[in-house]
């Protein structure tokens, strides 16, 4: 199950902590890479970096960096590589890339110190969760997105207020029995279902999908709902489940989105900050406890973790152990 663990605590107004946030203020270029549950962190932590601290980042499947960005280095760029096992072979073929093509420092996201990318990095920051023992990462992947939260603030000399999503965290937890049996069954009965986020909570809809597909073995997409009218929309039809996340800011854009569903008899489950308006327009609401726009995609993705994680024990599959996959994916 979800849980917060210490990268708050870990690097804070830490010497590395304050090393890493120059480093990436001063950068040329800042590339940054991972792979599955990693790569979403980043992909969330590129719009911390954006938003909070006007710093572009450049993400990248890890296994398209040496395609996309590695001829592109130089040493004044940096690399910032997520993982929660440092030993995944394409962040490491990454960083080999990186290296052979003179680029600059590699700052490390990492829970194991003990792993061959630590050994690449000029800095790392510990995302502190201890040991993840069940393949698919769950408590990993929150503390990746608040190391990239934390990271975010450093740059522009600022904190927040922890507490506040840990409190969150828990209330959210709490509301799993939203996820009623009939939830599960209308999207049990349809095998195959869509996960929308806009912006800052797209991230979130791709690592919802992946949570489920992955412990379920449900079909589940995850995409940007402003990316949905342009084609994929031609699936929904009577009953067809989509699930939209929006944060508070962007329910302009979410109510559209829910209407272009709606209109072709699609059902709506709508996952957002309590919202009357929004909620009048779904056909399920599930209000997270959280406003801020910071911190409620990583607590959405909580929300999305318990609703994998029911699917998987209703469909009578060890969420722990899901088939054909391994923890530490070690080959190209
Ligand atoms: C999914 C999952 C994987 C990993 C990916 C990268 O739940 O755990 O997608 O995130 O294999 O692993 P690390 O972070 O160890 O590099």
């Amino acid at each position: 199950m979800p849980s917060l663990v210490g990268s708050e605590m870990c690097i804070r107004d830490s010497p590395v902590y304050r090393e890493a946030g120059k480093l990436i203020s001063s950068a040329r270029k800042i590339f940054t890479t991972g792979a599955g549950t990693s790569y979403h962190s980043l992909l969330l932590g590129t719009y911390f970096m954006s938003n909070i601290a006007n710093i572009s980042l450049l993400p990248s499947f890890a296994s398209d960096f040496q395609s996309l960005h590695a001829p592109l280095c130089t040493k004044d760029d940096i690399l910032i590589a997520v993982s929660q096992s440092g030993e995944t072979k394409d962040v490491k073929n990454a960083c080999e890339a990186f290296r052979a093509n003179n680029g600059g420092k590699i700052i490390s996201i990492l829970n194991n110190l003990n792993s061959t990318l630590a050994e690449k990095s000029d800095i790392i920051l510990p995302i502190a969760s201890d040991l993840e023992v069940s393949v698919p990462a769950t408590k990993t992947f929150t503390n990746q997105c608040l190391l990239f939260l934390l990271l975010a603030q450093q740059c522009i000399n600022k904190s927040i207020d922890i507490d506040r999503l840990k409190n969150a965290v828990e209330d959210t937890i709490s509301l799993s029995h939203r996820i009623t049996p009939s939830v599960l069954r209308s999207i049990k009965h349809r095998k195959e279902f869509y996960i929308l986020g806009f912006g800052i909570t797209y991230p979130v809809a791709l690592e919802a999908a992946l949570k489920i597909k992955e412990v379920s073995y449900l079909h589940c997409e995850g995409m940007h709902s402003g990316e949905f009218k342009h084609g994929p929309l031609s699936i929904v039809e009577d009953g067809y489940p989509v699930f939209i996340i929006s944060a508070k800011e962007d329910k302009i854009y979410t109510l559209s989105h829910i209407h272009e569903v709606k209109t072709r008899l699609g059902k709506v489950i709508t996952i957002a900050p309590e919202d009357e308006q929004l909620k009048a327009s779904s056909d399920v609401f599930v209000p997270i406890p959280c406003e801020d726009r910071y911190l409620f995609p990583i607590v959405a993705s909580v929300f999305f973790q318990i609703l994998a994680y029911k699917l998987a024990v209703d469909l009578g599959i060890d969420p722990d152990y899901p088939r054909n996959i391994s923890k530490t994916i070690t080959v190209d």
